[in-house]
């Protein structure tokens, strides 16, 4: 990437809430990485249809998501933020790459599978979902895919298909390619953020702890996390704790070393912990509350931010899509 700046591109679904696992395992990533290059980060509405069936709930969820990301820290001075939708190209790019995309790789799908195994109909659309997120990376010519690591795979069948595509169409090319291979970002320490029940938090498992929920809602789910029987006076396993977990995502060094002391030692019961790990959490989130009600209080910035992310992102994709029709024989 010498000379060039990095491009770094994420999605995030507008299919509910935003929850903490969002938050820790892409949002936070994704901007602390909108200082290092050209960020594009985009609500997948597409994406989001193959779930949302109520139009109405789908256009608040996705005015909540900028919200939300805006609210966090995404800065759009920095960063383009954009609808999916607003970059109707990016269909158009899936269905190419969808003639190339062989069967057996989609198969292959953890998230397909499990979105089946969860009662989900097998729609078109569910199958072929990782080829419109491949299309939503390409499309930006994207060097990094900040995400969790549920979304590993869909990277490795972008990458799988950027090989096809430029096999197939990359001939004439200097350097035999269309398209350049994408590298996903994962941080470890946040790949798989737990939720209440200890399996990974997922709005549709029904164990997230929400960014911006009331405080009484915050407290309850925390309240509610899942633990063994130990008693209160022996001591505990922090390295299996779900509280602990999550503790050490918003509290400070010194203040996780003494809270896994306190677990070793024995003598302090599961609801202490769950109560130090509410406030943590409050504290954590309160100034981007804060950040969000003025937010809210000016009427067109979402508007206007949008506005802007979708202009940019169309520039490059524009670009993208004129290169890619001429490859293939397209106009
Ligand atoms: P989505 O909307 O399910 O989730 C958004 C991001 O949040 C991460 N995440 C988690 N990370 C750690 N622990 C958890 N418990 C957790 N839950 C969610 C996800 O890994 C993801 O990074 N298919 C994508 C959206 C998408 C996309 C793209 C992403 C569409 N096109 C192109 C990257 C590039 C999705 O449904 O994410």
């Amino acid at each position: 990437m010498k000379g060039k700046s990095m491009r770094i591109l994420s999605g995030i679904q507008p299919s509910g809430v935003l929850h903490i696992g969002n938050y820790f395992g892409m949002m936070r990533p994704a901007i602390a990485l909108q200082a290092e290059g050209e960020a594009f980060y985009f609500i997948a509405d597409y994406h989001a249809l193959t779930s949302v069936r109520d139009p109405k709930a789908l256009r608040e969820n996705i005015r909540r998501v900028a919200l939300d990301f805006l609210a966090c820290g995404l800065d759009p001075e920095r960063a383009a933020l954009f609808r999916q939708s607003d970059v109707p190209q990016v269909t158009e790019l899936a269905w190419i790459l969808s003639t190339i995309a062989p069967m057996g790789l989609l198969e292959r799908s953890h998230s397909y599978k499990d979105k089946l195994a969860r009662g989900m109909p097998p729609s078109v659309g569910l199958f072929s979902y990782p080829v419109l997120m491949a299309a939503d990376i390409l499309i930006y010519d994207s060097d990094v895919v900040p995400v969790g690591k549920d979304q590993k795979q869909h990277i490795e069948i972008t990458r799988d298909l950027v090989v096809k595509i430029n096999e197939t169409f990359g001939q004439s090319e200097p350097d035999g390619q269309i398209f350049k291979l994408p590298e996903p970002r994962i941080q470890a320490a946040t790949e798989v953020v737990p939720g209440i029940d200890g399996q990974k938090m997922s709005k549709s498992y029904g164990n997230n702890i929400d960014i911006f929920g009331d405080e009484k809602e915050m407290r309850k789910r925390v309240m509610s996390i899942v633990t063994d029987s130990t008693p209160v006076e022996a001591p505990k396993d922090a390295s299996r704790s779900t509280i602990f977990q999550l503790y050490s995502l918003v509290a400070s060094k010194s203040e996780i070393a003494g809270m896994r002391e306190r677990f070793q030692k024995g003598g302090t019961g599961y609801g202490n912990f769950k109560k130090e790990l509410f406030e943590k959490l409050w504290e954590y989130f309160t100034p981007m509350r804060e950040r969000r009600e003025e937010i809210l209080a000016d009427k067109s910035y979402i508007d206007n931010v949008l506005a802007r992310g979708a202009k940019r992102a169309n520039e490059i994709a524009d670009q993208v899509m004129t290169r890619v029709r001429k490859r293939v024989g397209l106009r």
